[in-house]
């Protein structure tokens, strides 16, 4: 949450800045600011998203080739202008961005007002660098010295970035727990979140670690630990391409993400799956495969999307791997005292690979000597670089807010290492391993079919665009489809949404059917269908209003369900690639219709790095 952008170089350091807010956007757009070196140290911030920054700097001489820039998601303090980054302190004239949270802030704020300190924002970045200031003072030090004294000790997360007026050339940056890249240009730099606002300027960065200050300064790159040891920035070569971060013509970034899934699907694929030839190899889980294969359990941890991904893959792993699998929410997990054994093994699941939850319950796993494998879609995250190992889910950059392309990728991932897992095992026979081999490597062409109902949804979507509530229902691998057909029809359209294993709607939610209740079935030709079929009827019996997502050529559910959804037949354990899709396109068009700002849903965002 939140997105920090800052630049030093020979550019106007305005326009890189504003751009990168925007790509950054994603990850909070309450209030937005930016600090230059235009005639003195200046800073700019407006309540609302990028462009009211923009065009309130629209009459200002913006003459700076050093600035830093924020777009904010609101944790200490209500969105306006005065809380919105960057924040400043007085008598050292030093600005500061900020994402993350620093626990200890309100005993830091009275301590520096007990010392004459005043502040103007509710903000703890706004302490953050008053402290940095007042330690500066009192030691009489360098802003460097002073900068890495202040992070001994505030508590939290952070990635900042800090310019000052007596250090007009310079910037310093440090991060721990929130994420920050810096890209490395022909006598400039770049600091960024991630590296969307820099890959158009250059393709080489450096991740800076967590506990590392980076100081940037007369054209170069200094890196030290906070205990003050030197370390040589290692420069990686970035596989992004600009377009990947662009709508390409579409309306907004989450109906491009939908239609490209059968080339991510595809992307996930290649150079791992080769059914012809039964080959499967997943360069990332060499060294500690044989704990995969050889383990008691599963504990996967993950959030939000990323967990239902999970639940999918509890069911598959348990089939197919005969592993127990356990699917924890990383919130609660890193909360409990969970019971952890040596060489317990761990798949933390996350499209960011940032999520504040899910790296905290990786954290205590592994402090309990659990080994991680990490299935990450963002490269080089905080996630990906703390597990053991992992696979990447190469989807390309998601922004839309609501997650769509990652989930089938993150499923073609799990899916994999599971039917990996299974062979070398011995758990899965030849015919069926091949078999379903031969039906991920279909899945692509079949999440095509999927999408040509886009039409036929959006008119679906008409129908339904202004009910308060929704109900999904599926059971098997379908429930935890059910699920995450609600949780994007809550975010992106305020819709109320339940989903449910369809058995469980006896036990309670069957009491909120009426004839204005829409129930979504996820009803595809599976091991429990006609249990599902029973479910539609005693639906239908009290008015409901049936849609239902059925395997193609299903002759019994059109008879029951007001609109049915056809989607293309596919292998059981493989369906919810195929069956999310409808789920995905009918919350799109009905947040459309309902004027619901798709991309960038009130109150969310897209990098949850607070806890
Ligand atoms: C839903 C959504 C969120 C994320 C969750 C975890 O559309 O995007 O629920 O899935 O915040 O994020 P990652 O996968 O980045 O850890």
């Amino acid at each position: 949450m939140c997105g920090i952008v800052a630049y030093v170089g020979q550019k106007p350091a305005h326009e890189v800045i504003i751009k990168g807010l925007k790509r950054l956007e994603y990850r909070g757009y309450d209030s937005a600011g930016i600090a230059l070196m235009n005639g003195g140290l200046n800073i700019y911030k407006k309540k609302g998203r990028v462009n009211e920054l923009e065009n309130y700097l629209k009459d200002k001489n913006l003459d700076s080739t050093i600035g830093i820039g924020h777009t904010r998601w609101a944790t200490h303090g209500e969105p306006n202008d005065v809380n919105a980054h960057p924040h400043y302190s007085y008598s050292k004239n030093l600005a500061i961005i900020h994402n993350g949270i620093i626990e200890n802030y309100s005993a830091l704020r009275q301590e520096l007002i007990n010392k004459g300190h005043t502040f103007l924002s509710e903000t703890d970045s706004e302490v953050f660098i008053h402290f940095i200031e007042d330690i500066q003072i009192n030691n009489d030090c360098t802003l460097e010295e002073a900068v890495r004294l202040a992070l001994t000790k505030v508590v939290g997360a952070y990635a900042i970035v800090i310019m000052s007026k007596d250090n007009p050339d310079m910037l310093i940056a440090a991060r721990k727990g929130s994420p920050l890249v810096i890209g490395v240009g022909k006598n400039e730099f770049f600091l960024a979140s991630d590296a969307t606002p820099i890959v158009e300027y250059t393709n080489e960065v450096v991740y800076l670690n967590d506990l590392e200050i980076a100081v940037i300064d007369n054209n170069e790159l200094n890196i030290r630990t906070i205990q003050d040891i030197p370390m040589t920035p290692y420069i990686h070569t970035l596989d992004m391409e600009l377009e990947a971060i662009e709508k390409g013509g579409y309306e907004h970034f989450m109906l491009k993400e939908i239609f490209e899934q059968p080339r991510s699907i595809g992307d996930c694929m290649r150079g791992r799956l080769d059914a012809n030839n039964g080959r499967l190899v997943l360069g990332g889980i060499r060294e500690y495969a044989n704990k995969l294969i050889n383990a008691d359990r599963i504990i996967i941890v993950a959030c939000g999307t990323s967990w239902h991904a999970g639940l999918v893959a509890e069911y598959f792993f348990e089939e197919f791997c005969r592993i127990p699998v356990e699917v924890e929410y990383a919130s609660e997990f890193r909360y409990r005292n969970p019971v952890i054994k040596e060489g317990d093994v761990v798949i933390a699941i996350s499209q960011s690979g940032e999520t504040a939850d899910t790296l905290a319950a990786i954290e205590l796993a592994k402090s309990k000597g659990a080994i991680i494998f990490g299935v990450c879609n963002v490269v080089g995250s905080s996630i990906a670089r703390t597990s053991h190992e992992g696979a990447y889910t190469h989807a390309g950059p998601e922004i839309g807010v609501a997650s769509t392309k990652a989930f089938t990728a993150q499923l073609t991932v799990l899916n994999m290492i599971a039917l990996r897992v299974a062979h070398s095992k011995g758990t899965i026979t030849e015919s069926r391993y091949h078999e379903l081999l031969v039906e991920l490597e279909n899945i692509p062409s079949k999440v095509e079919q999927a999408l040509k109902l886009d039409a036929q949804i959006e008119h679906i979507s008409n129908e339904f665009k202004d009910s308060k509530n929704f109900l999904y229902l599926g059971r098997g691998y379908n429930f935890p489809v059910a699920l995450e057909g609600a949780l994007k029809l809550k975010e992106i359209s305020y819709i109320h949404a339940e989903g449910y294993p369809a058995a469980e709607m006896k036990h309670g939610p069957i009491a909120l059917i009426d004839e204005e209740m829409p129930v979504v079935f996820i009803a595809t030709r599976d091991s429990s269908y006609d249990k599902v079929v029973s479910n539609i009827q005693e639906v239908k019996a009290r008015k409901g209003r049936v849609i239902a997502i059925v395997t193609e050529g299903d002759a019994l559910i059109p008879q029951m369900a007001e609109f049915v959804i056809e989607v293309p037949r596919t292998d059981e354990a493989l369906m919810p690639m195929v069956s999310v899709i409808p789920l995905q396109l009918l919350s799109y068009h009905i947040a459309v219709m309902r004027g619901c700002n798709v991309d960038q849903p009130r109150n969310l965002a897209k990098s949850v790095t607070v806890e």
